[in-house]
């Protein structure tokens, strides 16, 4: 099967959805927690392989949750929407970009804002001290073609649709129901990326919240799995975890960076993925899942 993707966020972890996945070695008999979810990648990877019972998708910034409400409570909604933003930009894509920048930013509509991230540097979003969206747009492209956009929508509607919540919230308050049965993977805006002036994403990663957040779910139980830091080459990203969280630590190959291939370099960037002692616990007891994962193509 397909697993099908609608936001074109970057910083999506849909290429390394089936190895992170691969770390969950038992049957989920709960809900999956995605609360850095951006994208989604992994949910909708663990929807698509019917790994968990129900899905939670939040995120702290709103507009990107209100867009997942109406992606999957509302799909041809979100497909006519966009597809008359996008027809409409035809005449002077580079004019019509600004204009709906400028009215997202006044009125936080949430269909504006998949055309913003479709259509701008590096599907990178960015917002100035205001909380401005101020990413330019990428002058060679138009955005995703609104016929995928319909496509996508309704296939992801159809998995998702009556089996998730969505909620817009710091990650911590996202979470306060999870528990032993459930399982959270998050993504967190990478520290190595995150301290710079013009800031990706709505917000930034505060390490001492993370830390504390992951020391709260080590006390509940609940298993969690958590994307963060990394190596790329001879550089490397972000700081080592505190001891007492009891993480175990994986390399994930995430294969060549767009940056490596432009240089003409052959680094490969290693990914880490740290497992929680409840997960870790729970994959000794699991039985191994054997099947063929679903991938995004
Ligand atoms: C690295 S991106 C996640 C990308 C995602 N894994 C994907 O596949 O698209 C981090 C996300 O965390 C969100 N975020 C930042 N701080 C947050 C917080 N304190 N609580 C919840 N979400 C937060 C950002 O808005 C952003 O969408």
């Amino acid at each position: 099967m397909r697993i099908p993707h609608v936001i074109p966020y970057q910083g999506s972890k849909r290429k390394l959805a089936e190895k992170i996945l691969t770390n969950i070695e038992y049957d989920v008999t709960g809900r999956l927690y995605e609360p850095f979810a951006g994208s989604a990648a992994i949910t909708l990877a663990s929807a698509a392989n019917k790994m968990g019972v129900g899905y939670v998708i939040g995120d702290k910034f709103s507009p990107l949750v209100e867009l997942w409400k109406l992606i999957v409570n509302q799909p041809e909604y979100v497909a006519t929407q966009y597809s008359s933003i996008w027809h409409a930009q035809l005449d002077d894509p580079k004019a019509y970009f600004l204009k709906i920048r400028d009215e997202f930013n006044k009125d936080k509509d949430p269909v504006q804002f998949l055309y913003l991230v479709a259509r701008c540097v590096k599907n990178a979003i960015r917002f100035n001290g205001n909380g401005d969206f101020n990413q330019s747009a990428d002058n060679r492209r138009l955005g995703m073609n609104p016929k995928k956009v319909e496509k996508e929508s309704l296939m992801i509607s159809s998995m998702l649709k009556g089996k998730s919540e969505m909620i817009a919230g710091d990650f911590m308050e996202i979470l306060s129901s999870a528990a032993a049965e459930d399982i959270v993977y998050m993504d967190p805006p990478w520290q190595g990326t995150s301290n710079k002036k013009d800031s990706r994403y709505a917000y930034l990663l505060d390490l001492e919240l993370l830390i504390e957040g992951m020391a709260d779910l080590n006390k509940r139980g609940v298993p969690f799995l958590l994307s963060f830091d990394g190596t790329c080459g001879d550089k490397s990203y972000g700081k080592e975890l505190p001891d007492f969280l009891n993480l175990q630590k994986v390399g994930l190959d995430a294969g060549r960076s767009a940056q490596a291939i432009l240089l003409g370099r052959d680094d490969i960037t290693i990914e880490s993925l740290y497992l929680s002692p409840a997960l870790v616990e729970k994959n000794k007891l699991g039985i191994k899942r054997n099947e063929q994962l679903a991938i995004f193509s």
